[in-house]
């Protein structure tokens, strides 16, 4: 079995954490966030990958190269213009042999992808979508499905009072590669918008597979650190590539841990090389990457540092993100939805409006009050 993973948006609304890193490059724990995708097709036996690209690719192939490294077979096709989500896999046609995953890039969930294969076999459709229940389906795919689970109509994102139905498409599809014929080649094609609902209006068999299974679409800041929380949590295990030397990186402390310093409010992860202060009071729900500093009297609790970032006296983070390399001044607040670019320099006592995004070259986009 293949798998294509999309991942060529842009990530717009993580900005500016996708100024430089795309969206699949974004860390969970310390892993790139696609790598813990690639670990969970691993483990379900799919070792043949098509990345369908666009945005930043080169990142992302100098990170994974041709899959070795982790076991895996990574190709990669790049398009120069997007060619939206159902484009994108029409071009990269010729890499499909047969029966395909598709994934969103973006998609953190506990799916059992050997029971969708058996699913999908049993029932016997073009094409099985990955479906879960949602309060607010404004934001997603909505499915509506017969008795039998045969879809009867998909609509993309509907005004949240005409939404037909909870259940959401959760970004998983198994498609046979006759799909491929359905969508015209050389133009953006929407697989939400345009191929499913045709498929569907021209009488072909789409399938619902709906399940409980943990899921999140890590694509927005609050979506990003609620991820992190329920991991910390432990609502859900994390796959990852396979590779021991990324699997055991950092260290998670949970709820009576032992051997956690007496200054951690439980749960919190910290990755290699971190040198915090004795005074500092640090959780509960603080990441912190590799090689972060964090000085005397700061707080740090709800956010996320990745590699890099040293935290000044005094300072205060939290519900925040910072990227790589970011320096906070001392006495300096970060607070409620901020979002930190990479290397941005806070000056000490700055503070912000709610739900500031902080880059590296202008001062700050929403202005320090
Ligand atoms: N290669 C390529 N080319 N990839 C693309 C393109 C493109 O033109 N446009 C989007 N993608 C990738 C994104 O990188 C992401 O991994 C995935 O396709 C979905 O795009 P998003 O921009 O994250 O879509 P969404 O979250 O608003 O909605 C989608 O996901 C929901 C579940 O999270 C839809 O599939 C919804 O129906 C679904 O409910
Ligand atoms: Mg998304």
């Amino acid at each position: 079995m293949q798998a294509v993973i999309l991942v060529g948006g842009e990530g717009t609304r993580l900005r500016p954490l996708t100024f430089g890193t795309p969206k699949p490059m974004v860390p969970l724990f310390g892993i790139p966030f696609l790598e813990r995708t690639l670990g969970r097709l691993k483990e379900a036996g799919v070792n043949d990958v098509v990345l369908a690209a666009g945005y930043l690719p080169r990142a992302i192939e100098d990170h994974l190269g041709d899959g070795s490294r982790i076991g895996m077979r990574i190709s990669y096709v790049v398009e120069t213009t997007p060619l939206g989500t159902a484009g994108a896999l029409r071009n990269l046609a010729d890499h499909i042999t047969d029966s395909f995953f598709v994934l969103n890039g973006d998609v953190l969930t506990s799916l059992d992808l050997r029971a969708m294969i058996a699913f999908h076999r049993r029932h016997g459709g073009v094409a099985t979508l990955h479906a879960i229940r949602v309060d607010d389906p404004s934001a997603f795919g909505c499915i509506l499905r017969d008795a039998d689970d045969r879809i009867s109509s998909f609509v993309e994102k509907p005004p949240r009072h005409e939404a037909p139905t909870n259940e959401a498409n959760a970004g998983t599809y198994l498609l046979e590669r006759s799909v491929l014929d359905r969508i015209p080649a050389g133009r953006n094609v929407s697989i939400e918008r345009e191929t499913f609902p045709e498929l569907i209006a021209s009488g072909a068999h789409l399938v619902s597979f709906v399940t409980d299974d943990y899921w999140l679409d890590i694509g927005r800041p609050q979506q990003y650190l609620q991820a992190h929380g329920d991991v910390l949590d432990r609502k859900l295990e994390l796959a990852s590539s396979g590779d021991p030397a990324l699997s055991n990186r950092g260290r998670f402390w949970y709820v009576g841990a032992v051997g956690a310093p007496a200054n951690f409010r439980l749960p919190v992860f910290i990755g290699e090389g971190v040198a915090i202060d004795s005074s500092a009071i640090v959780g509960p729900y603080a990441v912190i990457g590799d090689r972060c500093s964090v000085a005397a009297g700061a707080e740090i609790r709800d956010a996320i540092l990745w590699d890099g970032v040293e935290i000044g006296a005094g300072a205060g983070i939290s519900d925040a993100i910072l990227a790589s390399d970011v320096c906070v001044g001392s006495g300096a607040r970060v607070t409620t939805g901020a979002v930190v670019g990479h290397r941005a320099r806070i000056a000490a006592d700055a503070q912000f409006e709610p739900d500031a995004r902080i880059v590296a070259d202008a001062e700050t986009i929403a202005t320090p009050t």
